[in-house]
């Protein structure tokens, strides 16, 4: 049976991917700092696995990408018992634009440093399968809509200029002479939605960036009002526009990722994961509104630096390569997100 480290394993994607993998018969270690996000989630995976041979197949530890003598343990531990980490699946790392703008190094030293690091050390151990946790935010202000992979990438903040100075150093890494390395560069568009049992979800630590949290905690009358940043937008109803995919639909991304990085010989995938349906601000506040019955206020204030107008993936190659298809709805991504926000009104606090 295959084993995968997952860095990032209890984060709000890392979660439900870790979750999908097990009930396809990998083993998974969690290598988590929980900076971001809360040992819990892992608690709920288990408690959805529910098999009693669980805590053989998912171990957690506690610890930073960027502490190499940590992930060399790591992997010796497993060689020395003889059960190798075959691939790892790497979501560490932060993903805040506004802060990324305040403390860029911060972006680099966690995001850049971290993955060389730990890069380093699957080289050392001859595990030389990954699955990148990349993002849109590559692409910047795109040329061409619906994006394809060929779109330049032109980063227009520190997050985004981490993430493509990552898929640099796999680029790099992939065309070294005698490289035997596999590489999927996973770019995603916007990640909504929960579990459906609404035992995991999205736990923002402190009030949250990002769109669909804010919604969902205004909803739950956490937060008094939304702040909607900006009506002239050049789209129809003057709000932007965001490609927003269910999280299990996206885990599920990986799986495939995954699968087909074990079955083929060398190989260097990038590759979008999106739905290729953009919805405006104002259409995901009244879906939200229309499935929890609850009213979302909100006020139209100035655009956020960084934003742009429309952003929606061209996913084709991902669904020719991968044979994956997204198959949830928005209207999925609000119930389930809903039934998570009233099953866990602080998240998993
Ligand atoms: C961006 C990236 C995405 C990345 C994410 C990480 C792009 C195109 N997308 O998503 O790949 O995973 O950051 O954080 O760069 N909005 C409001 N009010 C709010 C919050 C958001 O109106 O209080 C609007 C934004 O202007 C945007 C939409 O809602 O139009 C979605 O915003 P958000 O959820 O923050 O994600 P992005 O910034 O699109």
């Amino acid at each position: 049976m295959s084993v995968v480290l997952v860095t990032g394993g209890s984060g709000f994607i890392g979660s439900h991917t870790c979750l999908i993998l097990l009930e396809n018969g990998f083993d998974v270690i969690v290598l988590d700092s929980f900076l971001n996000s809360s040992p819990r989630s892992i608690d709920r995976v288990k408690a959805l696995i529910g098999n009693s041979d669980i805590n053989k197949r998912l171990t957690i530890i506690e610890g930073d990408i960027r502490d190499y003598n940590l992930i060399d343990k790591v992997f010796e531990n497993r060689e020395q018992i003889g059960n190798s980490i075959d691939a790892v699946i790497h979501f560490a790392g932060v993903k805040a634009i506004s802060e990324s703008i305040n403390n860029p190094l911060k972006y680099w030293d966690i995001n850049v440093n971290g993955t060389c690091t730990l890069l380093s050390a699957m080289n050392k151990h001859n595990c030389k399968t990954i699955v990148f946790s990349s993002s849109a935010t590559v692409y910047g202000s795109p040329q061409t809509l619906p994006i394809s992979e060929s779109e330049k990438v032109n980063p227009e903040n520190p997050y985004g200029h981490s993430k493509a100075a990552i898929e640099q150093m796999l680029s790099d890494l992939y065309q070294t002479s005698c490289s035997d390395w596999k590489i999927a560069i996973l770019r995603y568009f916007n990640p909504i939605g929960s579990h459906a049992s609404g035992l995991l979800g999205e736990h923002p630590i402190g009030k949250p960036a990002n769109l669909f949290p804010l919604i969902s905690q205004v909803a739950a009358g956490r937060l008094k009002s939304l702040k909607v940043f900006g009506a002239d937008w050049d789209s129809p109803d003057g709000t932007a526009i965001r490609d927003y995919i269910h999280v299990m639909d996206l885990a599920d991304g990986h799986i495939a990722a995954l699968n087909y990085l074990l079955t083929h010989e060398f190989s260097y995938l990038k590759l979008n994961l999106g739905t290729g349906k953009g919805y405006s601000v104002l259409e995901v506040i009244s879906e939200f509104e229309k499935i929890s019955g609850k009213r979302v206020p909100f006020e139209v204030v100035s655009k956020r630096k960084g934003d742009v107008a429309i952003s929606v993936a061209d996913s084709s190659l991902a669904k020719s390569k991968l044979n994956w298809c997204p198959t949830r709805s928005l209207t999925d991504c609000c119930v389930d997100g809903w039934k998570w926000q009233l099953l866990n009104p602080i998240g998993y606090s």
